[in-house]
């Protein structure tokens, strides 16, 4: 053939290709999706896959793999902690961006975009904030104020290099805790009232208009009795509709994702409705610190492969749950893993008494998981070019 006419077959190969909606070989060699990343088969979604990054081990040049991978696995990162009050005030007036700055840098680097988390929490405050409150040095008036220039601060220094932020994280109580009706709960409620959520996302709001505000919890995952006294699913969707009616600058609403093998769980249609609840208020959603842990037994710490593998296996479903939910709800943004590597857990450090682990997708020596490719798996076949007729059986003669 002349070249023209090569060129010509070739355009014909690709707009057939385009037109079924098919995915052409390259270079030769069929499309192999198994061999893509997390984050290129999101892609086709419009989903990003996102991972909390431990900044010491980003930067330790003994183990290359971790970058390696925070690079090319994800398309959108969180600061698992520097972006954390104690991280970025540690003295009253002084701010420390260096760590935080350099988390957005590498995520520029590698086209990613950044959660930002966290604005408004009751964890991992600095001391010369929680001891002026307990000592009295810091009033009431003057805290609201130091809640002010915290938010704007820190929103106004990332301003236009944040996707979502995290405003409020986890203001609301437990059914374990004391009372057990669900409250608002922790330093801020109890200092300033539960007007503060209001007050957050108002300032927030003012000093990045462009970044997506979220609201972020754990075990809202799906509704239970529909109660807001005990389903704390239901509490924050009443919440976050209140937000909304008083025309509180809220986006989305942030579902962690926290699960264990030992516990009850969901099924993937729970998920749905719950995701699809929020997205009734006009809000998005996302997953946004997905681990599955398990209890490390005496057998899994010796290796005993009877009481390993229904642990990988459970862990592999509830990741699967989570993200398929997410996969069928289209407000759903992102799907962020709270780390990918079982070496870089907050899992074993937070649950040592009985001791867990196990909770990421790849093992500690960054062998990918079973879990790893069940995610792998629903990224492929979920949703186009994956959608299928069925193929009509006969009965055979
Ligand atoms: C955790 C980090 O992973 C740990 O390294 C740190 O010691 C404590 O905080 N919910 C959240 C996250 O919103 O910020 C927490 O991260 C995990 C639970």
């Amino acid at each position: 053939m002349k070249p023209s006419r090569w060129l010509a077959a070739g355009l014909v190969a690709v707009a057939t290709a385009a037109a079924l909606n098919v995915v052409p070989a390259t270079a030769g060699r069929p499309y192999d999706p198994t061999t893509q990343s997390l984050r290129d088969l999101a892609k086709r979604h419009g989903l990003y896959v996102g991972t909390a990054v431990d900044m010491a081990a980003l930067d330790n040049a003994a183990e290359p793999r971790y970058r390696e991978l925070a690079g090319s696995e994800f398309s959108t990162v969180t600061a698992e902690n520097v972006m954390k009050w104690e991280s970025l005030e540690p003295t009253r007036g002084t701010y420390n961006w260096g760590p935080a700055d350099e988390l957005v840098a590498f995520a520029r680097q590698h086209q990613q975009r950044v959660r930002g988390h966290v604005l408004v929490w009751h964890n991992q405050l600095p001391t010369w904030l929680t001891e002026g409150v307990a000592d009295g040095s810091i009033d009431t008036a003057e805290l609201r104020k130091i809640l002010r220039d915290h938010i704007t601060a820190v929103v106004r220094h990332f301003k236009g290099q944040i996707w979502q932020w995290d405003v409020v994280n986890e203001a609301v109580s437990d059914p374990w805790d004391t009372p057990s009706t669900l409250h608002y709960k922790g330093f801020w409620a109890q200092h300033l009232g539960p007007g503060y959520v209001a007050d957050a996302f108002r300032w927030a709001r003012a000093a990045d208009p462009k970044a997506l505000l979220f609201y972020n919890d754990y075990n809202i995952e799906a509704f239970g009795s529909g109660n807001p006294a005990d389903d704390k699913t239901q509490f924050v969707y009443e919440m976050a509709r209140d937000l909304r009616a008083r025309g509180v600058p809220i986006d989305g609403v942030g579902s962690q994702g926290h699960l264990g093998t030992q516990y009850g769980n969901y099924d993937t249609l729970q998920v749905v409705a719950a995701l699809r609840k929020f997205a009734g208020l006009g809000l998005a959603t996302a997953f946004t610190e997905v681990d599955v842990r398990s209890q490390m037994t005496a057998g899994v710490q010796a290796g005993d492969s009877a009481e390993i593998n229904p642990r990988l296996q459970a862990s592999a479903a509830n990741f699967s749950t989570l993200l398929r939910a997410c996969l069928a709800e289209r407000h759903c943004l992102s799907f962020t893993l709270w780390g990918f590597t079982d070496k870089h857990s907050w899992v074993p450090g937070a649950f040592s008494d009985p001791p867990e682990g196990l909770a990421t997708v790849y093992d500690e020596n960054y062998r990918p998981k079973r879990s790893y490719q069940e995610l792998k798996a629903d990224l492929i076949y979920s949703g186009p070019p994956f959608v299928l007729p069925r193929v009509p059986q006969q009965p055979r003669r």
